[in-house]
């Protein structure tokens, strides 16, 4: 179904489509775990463009390419023409004559959905100021795994800043028929495009999805509380002014008393300690966390094998 297609948005999926890839990231993990190799991207070439620095990003999608038999090309912007100021639209146009496949990490999502539009190889988001939906897909899979319920029981409420991160869990939320609270300051809500599209999503599954300013009722009866930086990158010159505001919004102890008893916290990392997450917080959520982490690398497989396979 998304062959030949990009990732950009979440919002973009069909409704089978978004369940293909929880679906698939599944099987290729116990496939990975059980020793069985598939090497379906046998030959291909993934160019991974990043504007913004990586950890996870980077590795899982060079690790994950060449677990299915392919290979990546790290490609930064200080290397590329693309940083002396070469055109997004004739730098697709060439990577599409190399490359399988083009995974970018940008600034704005018009860099992205440019870069898609010229190019005639899948695109997928790695991170733009407004959406990070390769990192959804991987909590929603690792809420699978860790409650073992159906997506559409569950309460997820995010606490911080209303970030690429939130304006994902909108869409990823919308279509997995969850309830969902964003809980942010008043002047840090979710994108209202976002929040716009998110509610006619909802209306497909029956999803909740609601913004509110109060952390504490946000959090309760919650199974999955999910925090992020409160400053993301390109703001780093607003962070001590940021430290302020958000210090209602710190996930700790306290806040979590009003959660279910079985609530597990979720951060897609780098965490801030004793920023928007305390240490003993992150520490007694570390197994989910790093799962979360891991399955990057799986939904990421699941998404080339999708978007990128014969
Ligand atoms: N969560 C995430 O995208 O991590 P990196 O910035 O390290 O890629
Ligand atoms: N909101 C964060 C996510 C990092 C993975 C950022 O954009 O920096």
């Amino acid at each position: 179904m998304l062959k030949g297609k990009d990732l950009l948005s979440i919002h973009d999926l069909s409704l089978d489509e978004f369940h293909e890839i929880l679906s698939l990231a599944k099987e290729l993990k116990a496939m990975q775990k059980a020793g069985v190799q598939h090497h379906i991207l046998e030959g291909k070439t993934l160019g991974m463009i990043f504007e913004k620095s990586s950890t996870r990003t980077r590795v899982s999608f060079e690790t994950g390419m060449y677990q299915l038999g392919g290979q990546a090309l790290f490609l930064s912007n200080r290397d590329l023409q693309l940083g002396r100021g070469e055109p997004i639209k004739d730098t697709a146009r060439v990577l599409s004559r190399y490359l399988d496949g083009i995974m970018i990490r940008t600034y704005g999502h018009d860099r992205v959905e440019e870069l898609a539009k010229w190019a005639s190889v899948p695109v997928i988001n790695a991170l733009t100021d407004l959406l990070h939906p390769c990192q959804v897909l991987t909590d929603l899979l690792t809420i699978q795994e860790h409650k073992g319920s159906h997506l559409s029981d569950l309460k997820m409420v995010y606490v911080g800043d209303g970030n690429n991160m939130t304006n994902s869990y909108l869409y990823g939320a919308a279509k997995a028929g969850m309830t969902f609270v964003a809980a942010t300051p008043p002047d840090y809500r979710p994108d209202p495009t976002v929040v716009k599209n998110a509610m006619e999503d909802a209306k497909e599954t029956g999803a909740t999805l609601s913004l509110v300013t109060d952390p504490h009722e946000a959090v309760k009866d919650a199974d999955i509380v999910v925090t992020d930086t409160w400053a993301s990158m390109g703001q780093e010159a607003e962070h001590d002014a940021r430290k302020k505001i958000f210090a209602p919004y710190q996930v700790n102890k306290e806040l979590l008393a009003a959660a279910d008893k079985r609530v597990i916290v979720m951060h897609c990392l780098p965490a801030y300690r004793g920023e928007e997450i305390t240490e003993d917080v992150f520490e007694a959520n570390a197994d989910v966390i790093f799962d979360e982490a891991e399955n990057r690398l799986h939904t990421q497989k699941a998404i080339m094998a999708l978007t990128m396979g014969d």
